[in-house]
């Protein structure tokens, strides 16, 4: 009798229930154990990554693939019929070659690669789409996720669509914005008095505690952070199969800059790019900059911090993938750079005015870190740049709506028209 109650609450994996994954390998020490739901190493409490036994993949079976990020489906740890289950189809977001903010910027060969027009507005929902597949091959039945804004309106839509019970944990002083994207598709949403980190730790407890829950940056992290490659992925396709010169990434976890990195490796592995060097630049916050400081001191360890920022998706103060964004930064030669929030809505509005594109503050950030880094001579004005807007500017209004307005109210007649100066 009770070997059967065993059997059901622990159900077992279906046949190719993580596509080409093998098993959860310790980015410390390397060991490995199967896949479940497990995120630190049982040896060293390292933190734990997706491994592979990738087939031969083609371009142009890539190619046929669907616009979204399954098309990349064979590099993921998801099911071959993904597909079939409901979920939000994010990716395969723009990139734009951005003619104008290179010219403003000085520099020659510049895209953007736009990821404010996934389902949610940011590039969240990739993430959380790998992160459901887990939940849903694992059996979890609550999907949930503590969250600085972005990731939660993520899930939360996810959540809703795959009609999983879901529930977000967020700060309580979040921009109003992504409170309202969020409690418009669950009515589980938690606002914790604390910052960022109190939450995450407040959601390891819960995971710790509940059976069946599936926090999505917690304990189906090594699932949810191969999302991330998504980009990297379509940033290569997108510009003909090949590698740009230099990326800039915002850094809050780090998740997203270490997976980016991990893609182009795969895509040198499998032959679907030529090797090449690139440099990886990571963007901060003055305010949120704990990597960015030590990458400027030199150190081995981040010290972590209390965020201060109107960046707030990108407050982390204690990064979990902090010493290997500093790793890769420094190992591409790129850098890891931070800028004030007064730059940060300068960033805003440098890209709107050039681009058309209306990024939130972490894209305020990156490009503002990017400006930074030429006019420091730490990026190189003559090659090839990506710079990844991750956001969306409707989310973070007050960060400008002080800086913008109509330029003149005027009666509806020409002639108080013409007296504007505007004709
Ligand atoms: C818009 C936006 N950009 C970037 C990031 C940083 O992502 P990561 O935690 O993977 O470094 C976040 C994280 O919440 C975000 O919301
Ligand atoms: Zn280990």
């Amino acid at each position: 009798m009770s070997a059967v109650v065993e059997e059901t609450t622990k159900p077992g994996l279906r046949e190719g229930a993580f596509g080409n994954a093998t098993g959860l390998a310790c980015r410390e020490c390397g060991h490995e154990i199967e896949l479940g739901p497990f995120y630190a190493c049982p040896e060293c409490f390292g933190p734990l990554e997706i491994a592979y036994d990738f087939p031969v993949v083609t371009r142009e079976q890539i190619e046929a693939g669907p616009a979204n990020i399954w098309r990349y489906k064979a590099l993921l740890p998801v099911p071959s019929d993904i597909e079939e289950s409901p979920n939000m189809e994010p990716g395969f977001t723009r990139l734009l070659r951005a003619h104008n903010l290179g010219k403003q910027l000085g520099i020659d060969n510049l895209w953007v690669k736009d990821d404010s027009t996934n389902p949610t507005n940011s590039f969240k929902d990739r993430v959380v789409a790998c992160a459901l597949s887990a939940a849903r091959e694992l059996g979890s039945t609550v999907f949930a996720c503590p969250s600085t804004g972005n990731l939660a309106n993520a899930v939360a839509a996810a959540g809703a669509r795959a009609g999983i019970k879901t529930v977000v944990f967020i700060p309580a002083n979040l921009e109003h914005p992504k409170v309202v994207n969020s409690a418009v598709y669950t009515e589980q949403l938690v606002a914790v008095n604390g910052n960022y980190d109190d939450v995450n730790r407040l959601a390891s407890e819960i995971a710790g505690e509940e059976d069946g829950w599936a926090f999505v940056n917690v304990n189906v992290r090594p699932y949810y952070a191969e999302g991330s490659k998504t980009l990297g992925f379509e940033i290569a396709e997108q510009l003909g199969w090949r590698l740009p010169d230099q990326i800039v990434i915002p850094v809050a976890s780090g998740s997203q800059l270490t997976k980016v990195n991990k893609a182009f490796q795969e895509l040198i592995k499998l032959g679907l790019v030529e090797d090449k060097p690139y440099k990886v630049y990571g963007a901060q916050a003055t305010g949120c900059s704990p990597v960015s400081v030590a990458f400027k001191s030199g150190a081995q360890i981040v010290k972590p911090v209390k965020p201060d920022t109107i960046a707030k998706s990108l407050a982390i103060g204690n990064p979990a993938d902090a010493v290997y964004v500093l790793d890769i930064c420094r190992r591409s030669n790129g850098a890891v750079e931070d800028i004030t929030d007064e730059e940060v809505r300068e960033g805003i509005l440098l890209l709107a005015r050039t681009e058309g594109i209306f990024t939130e503050t972490a894209g305020g950030t990156t490009v503002g870190v990017l400006k930074k880094l030429v006019e420091t001579g730490q990026l190189d004005p003559t090659l090839e740049t990506v710079v990844i807007n991750t956001g969306m500017g409707l989310k973070t209004l007050d960060a400008v709506s002080d800086r913008v307005a109509a330029a003149a109210t005027i009666d509806p007649s020409y002639d108080a028209f013409v007296a504007t100066g505007l004709a």
